[in-house]
């Protein structure tokens, strides 16, 4: 089944146009990644996707029900859930209260044991307020938060940004057990390695326009792409 359908989208901010017909698909538990340049477009397409900005023209479809068009509380409720670069944990309370906000409104609220399971780093700093845990531990909790409202798909931006190569590893370890216990992502990542480890399948994105589409090996096997699009050689390590 598809996850995520979306259909020609065309976004702007203003008069200035930024996103122009993209398409991608995304089946029930893929994992796939959205690759290019800084400015390319990709935070713009899960905001998009997301409903935080509307799309002028095209479609959106989650598991089948088109969403384009509602507000990005709405389609928090359908069970999609955008973890964007900012974090936007709340500093002043405690990862347990960070989580039980999340799950407030939840249609579908996880246990938050079941939580601390998957996170047992957060577990260990459930009374630490949200300025005091590090970078890794900040972004742990922001997909925490996601995933205690048991999304049908989230869309990461940009999750390994500024962490140690140490924490890298061990998100994308994570992300990576997420991915095999059934969920559904789209990772932007400026990180091609880590978000190769992790997805399948690939869109590249260049000036707003899908470039590339396909599996990690066809975008490997491809120098023109990767190093016209992602700024990255030939010698890079095969995941
Ligand atoms: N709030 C905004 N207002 C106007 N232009 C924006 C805004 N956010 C991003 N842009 C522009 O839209 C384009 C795509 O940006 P973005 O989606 O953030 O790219 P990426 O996430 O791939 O780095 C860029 O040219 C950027 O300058
Ligand atoms: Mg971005």
């Amino acid at each position: 089944m598809s996850m995520l359908e979306v259909e020609a989208i065309n976004s702007f901010y203003g008069d200035s146009h930024v996103l122009f017909d993209i398409s991608l698909e995304v089946a029930e538990h893929e994992v796939v990644a959205l690759l290019g340049r800084n400015g390319a477009g990709k935070t713009t397409t899960l905001k998009t996707i997301a409903g935080v900005l509307s799309p002028r023209s095209g479609s959106i479809r989650l598991a089948g029900t088109p969403i384009h068009g509602l507000t990005s509380h709405l389609i928090a409720r359908r069970g999609l859930q955008l973890v964007p670069e900012e974090r936007r944990i709340f500093i002043t309370l405690t990862v347990e209260e960070n989580l039980r906000l999340a799950a407030l409104n939840a249609a579908k609220p996880r246990p938050i044991e079941e939580i601390f399971d998957i996170f047992p780093r957060l577990r260990e700093r459930r009374r630490a307020t949200g300025g005091t845990l590090s970078g890794g531990e900040q972004q742990m909790l922001a997909i925490a938060r996601a995933l205690i409202r048991s999304p049908q798909l989230m869309l990461l931006d940009e999750p390994f940004e500024g962490l140690a190569p140490v924490i890298v590893e061990e998100l994308v370890a994570l992300c990576g057990r997420l991915a095999e216990a059934g969920s559904t992502i789209v990772i932007v990542e400026q990180d091609v390695r880590a978000a190769l480890m992790l997805a399948r399948r690939v869109y590249v994105l260049n000036n707003g326009h899908v470039a590339f589409e396909g599996t990690r090996d066809e975008l490997l096997a491809d120098p023109e792409i990767t190093s016209r699009y992602l700024g990255i050689g030939l010698e890079t390590e095969e995941p």
